[in-house]
């Protein structure tokens, strides 16, 4: 890792045992074990065998989101020139984490990755092994705190230049009683112009009756519930910000790889990519 600003929060945090209740599912778990991963425990597969049980398309999705962080990240740091990146939620690491694409366009790109799951910092060194020229950090944090989470960040990002804030599969995660549009308009007041905003959403009007069986399934096994968003209530997160081309569109059909077709199959979720004038 380099920027050794942060390594006593990491080893200060590392010397507590973590505090992960392997009874109860996790969503950061869930969707390891939906990714094909080894972390997750038996309340974890339960949870994500009973959604899969009502919606098989599951795993497709997640690996279409999964695809979307790869693609959007990799966009903005060839295109736009983007070389700092905030990547909250971002989950178990899973290869290749946000850093490992953009440094291989970027070697000097800096990325702060954040997670309220303490299994995600059991996995931290995942997401610290950085180019020599750039960054990586990783803070335990909650997004409904946002003021914590830039004050922690700006250890190792500098927010006079342009940031990537990557919303990427939490905002469902978010009710809307805990006001998820302040919370993403908080992060992005802290940015400057040139800055952008990355989400994926899961869709309320994407093959509704199956998702909304799926959620039901999750909500009632999973710790954290999860609100389904339509495509208006997606496209309000982007309320100030110049979308980037082609706007909000389901998350497989949004810059896709050369040579792949898109049309064969739906992905239940909505994806954009915003940039802050
Ligand atoms: C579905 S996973 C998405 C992982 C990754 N961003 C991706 O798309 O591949 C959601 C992640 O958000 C994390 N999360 C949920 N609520 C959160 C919160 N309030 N603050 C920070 N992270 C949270 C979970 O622990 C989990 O790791």
């Amino acid at each position: 890792m380099a920027g050794n600003q942060a390594d006593g929060d990491i080893t200060s945090d590392a010397r507590q045992p973590p505090k992960i209740d392997t009874s109860v599912a996790h969503p950061a778990r869930v969707y390891d074990y939906w990714l094909g991963g080894k972390n997750n425990f038996a309340a974890d597969r339960e949870a994500a065998e009973a959604v899969m049980a009502a919606r098989p398309t599951i795993t497709r999705d997640i690996r279409a989101n999964r695809a979307f962080l790869n693609r959007s990240v990799a966009y903005l740091a060839a295109e736009e020139g983007i070389r700092q990146f905030l990547d909250i939620g971002t989950g178990i690491p899973t290869s290749p984490n946000v850093h490992e694409v953009v440094q291989s366009i970027a070697p000097d790109a800096r990325i702060v990755y954040v997670d309220n799951d303490p299994i995600v910092l059991t996995h931290a060194r995942n997401l610290l092994s950085s180019t020599p020229e750039g960054a990586t950090e990783y803070l335990e944090a909650d997004v409904r705190r946002p003021g914590e989470i830039l004050a922690k960040a700006a250890g190792t990002l500098d927010f006079s230049q342009p940031i990537a804030v990557v919303l990427v599969g939490i905002l469902h995660l978010i009710s809307d009683a805990e006001d998820p549009y302040g919370i993403s308009a908080r992060l992005m007041d802290s940015v400057p112009s040139g800055s952008f905003l990355v989400i994926t959403h899961p869709a309320s009007d994407i093959q509704a009756e199956v998702v909304a069986e799926g959620a039901r399934r999750y909500n009632q096994q999973v710790a954290t519930a999860q609100t389904r968003r339509n495509f208006a209530e997606v496209t309000a997160f982007f309320q100030d910000l110049d979308l980037v081309e082609p706007g909000v569109v389901q998350i497989h059909r949004w810059h896709p790889e050369p040579g792949i077709s898109v049309d064969d199959y739906e992905v239940s979720g909505w994806a954009a990519v915003g940039r802050k004038r």
